[in-house]
């Protein structure tokens, strides 16, 4: 059974579609990446997921329960795009008070500042802490009475790389002990590595849901070959291979996936007169492009 469910949920805003018609499901253990350009839709279907705003259309469940009763707020962590906290609280002081608020032991909240990298920090006041500092009391926030779904907005903005690390760290952790997770981000590397799908939302729609994997090979976009020629040879390999020359030496070649290797047994034919060569596949960023533009009417 999927921890999360949304089927055909569309919200307007003052006659402007947020989402349109948009179906995701996230399993028990799965880590979802949502992907979008500013004002896609993101925030607004992680709200109606947690029952902050209400859908037009379309169902929701977590686990079994409805957005915002009882039994999907127990079940369900949230980390907002934007964290605030009281800025005269210490960090341990705020997280006593979420625990207290979800009626578990305020004396939890050290060790979950633990956990984030910030247990030296915990005693001073917020007010003083930098941005991926209040981001880690977010996140402490969000690992409180071990939840079945944790909701992510832009997790990793303000984080160092190390940081960064240490979080995704984290998330396999929950995810291992069976927690959905969906996260927004606009950080395309780091999702690439780190979670099992991708969704892509654009202008509302969901346009892509999938595996990179699968979204690479749906997209079958071209792949460039870089060959190097040996300095006397390049308009000669540029003309039998019918490439394009660059500065000096380099010929740059455009293909398809399933004609990589017949033009890299051309590249070999031509034995000395070549140097070197470099296989280039399409980048996250022109796969995520490709899916981006392609937005129903
Ligand atoms: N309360 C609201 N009232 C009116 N329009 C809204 C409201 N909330 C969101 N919108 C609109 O809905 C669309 C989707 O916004 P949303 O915040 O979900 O985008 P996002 O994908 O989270 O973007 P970002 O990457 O910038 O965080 C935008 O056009 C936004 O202006
Ligand atoms: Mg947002």
């Amino acid at each position: 059974m999927q921890t999360l469910t949304l089927s055909q949920v569309t919200k307007t805003f003052e006659g402007n579609a947020a989402l349109s018609s948009v179906s995701l499901a996230v399993a028990p253990g799965e880590r979802v990446a949502l992907l979008g350009h500013n004002g896609a839709g993101k925030s607004t279907l992680m709200k109606i997921v947690l029952g902050l705003i209400p859908a037009d259309r379309g169902e929701i469940h977590i686990v079994e329960a409805r957005p915002g009763s009882h039994a999907a707020r127990a079940a369900t962590a949230y980390l907002p795009e934007n964290v605030a906290f009281h800025p005269a609280l210490t960090g341990v002081e705020q997280l006593r008070c979420y625990l207290r608020l979800r009626g578990e032991d305020p004396a939890d909240a050290e060790g979950l500042l633990d956990r984030v990298g910030l247990g030296e920090a915990g005693r001073r006041r917020i007010g003083t802490y930098s941005k991926g500092m209040r981001q880690r009391v977010g996140l402490a926030q969000a690992l409180i009475g071990r939840p079945r779904l944790l909701v992510l907005d832009e997790p990793t903005s303000g984080l160092d790389p190390v940081s960064r690390r240490e979080f995704y760290a984290l998330l396999d952790e929950l995810a291992q002990t069976g927690a959905a997770i969906l996260l927004s981000s606009h950080a395309l590397t780091e999702v690439e590595a780190r979670t099992d799908r991708i969704a892509i939302l654009s202008r509302g729609h969901l346009v892509a849901d999938d595996t990179l994997t699968n979204l690479r090979r749906v997209a079958a976009l071209p792949i460039h070959l870089q060959v190097s020629a040996r300095p006397d040879a390049a308009d000669e390999v540029a003309r039998r291979l019918a490439g394009e020359r660059h500065n000096g030496t380099r010929v740059d070649l455009v293909c398809d996936h399933d004609q990589k290797l017949a033009r890299l047994g051309q590249i070999a034919e031509l034995g000395t007169l070549v140097e070197d060569v470099h296989v280039i596949p399409p980048s996250l960023e022109d796969i995520y492009a490709h899916f981006s533009g392609r937005v129903p009417s």
